[in-house]
């Protein structure tokens, strides 16, 4: 296998990082985050002589309340992505002007969902606010993947952070949080379609090397959030509540991703590829055993609940 150095493939693909930046900046759509936001809500806090938050004044359920809360403290941690992207991708030439674009398109999310949630009393802002110190101290490190990776890395993030905010909208049952998390999925989704071009371009000029980069992030895959305080335990209950499962990972993110860069398709791989693949196909089977587990223990759970409450 011819493999491509990380310089060479930073060049190999400006073209296409090019091509999509132009193509994204005509669909991207400059919309207004306080024009989401319920502002005529909004009051004091306790000291400017308003009222201190309490759980009562929320009209969020508690499932709501934790989804939406992971996903601002997710988004709240855009210094390190920034600095992780720029180390990957350079800071030079198209790159680096798609990196400072997404990062302005990224800077929006969590202001408006903060402001949304100060505004309404949707959640504490205490908390919330030691919450996003604690995030932003602990950082992201990406583990320093490799080019390649970490392109496969934030196609499948961009996927996943789109359906968790689509998911979390559908929970909040407020037509205002749903309509602000619809248009934050919008753009996630654009960002996911730039990825994603970017790593189909890769596959043209490396295919091998691309594959192994996708059959070691379907296995290795962590959710950015991973780093907020409580992320365990948040994801565990964001899973029972149908937000974000395994089910979903594996069917709504992974698989219509693979599906589209057709890798099950490609032709005259050499034995480098032909090894990545077979992991690649291990590595999605390995998934869809574990979701369908996951599925089978949440029903059998739900059955137990729903017994021991007719008793
Ligand atoms: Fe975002
Ligand atoms: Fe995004």
């Amino acid at each position: 296998m011819t493999a491509f150095g990380t310089r060479a493939l930073l060049k190999q693909l400006e073209a296409t990082v090019e091509q999509n930046l132009d193509r994204h900046l005509a669909s991207a759509e400059n919309w207004m985050p306080h024009e989401y936001v319920p502002w005529s809500e909004g009051r004091n806090y306790a000291t400017l002589g308003g009222e201190p938050w309490s759980a009562g004044q929320s009209r969020l359920s508690p499932i709501a309340r934790t989804a939406l809360e992971l996903n601002l403290l997710t988004e709240d941690n855009l210094p390190s992505y920034h600095a992780e992207l720029g180390n990957t991708f350079g800071r030079q030439s198209a790159w680096r002007a798609w990196v400072n674009r997404w990062t302005a398109e990224e800077g929006r999310h969590a202001s408006c969902i903060r402001d949304y949630l100060l505004v309404t009393r949707g959640i504490d802002p205490d908390r919330l606010e030691q919450a996003r110190m604690a995030t932003l101290q602990a950082g992201w490190d990406s583990g320093d993947k490799p080019l390649l990776q970490a392109c496969v890395y934030v196609s499948f993030q961009e996927l996943a952070t789109r359906v968790s905010h689509r998911n979390t909208g559908h929970h909040c049952e407020d037509p205002v949080a749903e309509r602000l998390l619809t248009r934050i999925a919008m753009d996630e989704n654009l960002h996911m379609i730039f990825y994603r071009n970017l790593v189909q371009a890769a596959l043209e000029i490396a295919p091998g090397q691309t594959l192994r980069a996708i059959a070691d992030e379907v296995a290795g895959f962590t959710m950015p959030g991973s780093v907020v305080p409580g992320f365990a335990r948040k994801a565990v209950q964001i899973a029972q509540a149908g937000i974000y499962d395994l089910r979903i990972h594996h069917d709504d993110v992974i698989m219509p991703l693979v599906r589209h860069w057709r890798v099950f398709e490609l032709e005259d791989l050499d034995s480098g590829g032909e090894q990545a693949r077979q992991d690649l196909a291990a590595a999605l089977e390995a998934l869809d055993t574990r979701a369908a587990r996951f599925v089978e223990r949440r029903a059998e759970a739900q059955a137990g609940r729903r017994q021991e409450a007719a008793e």
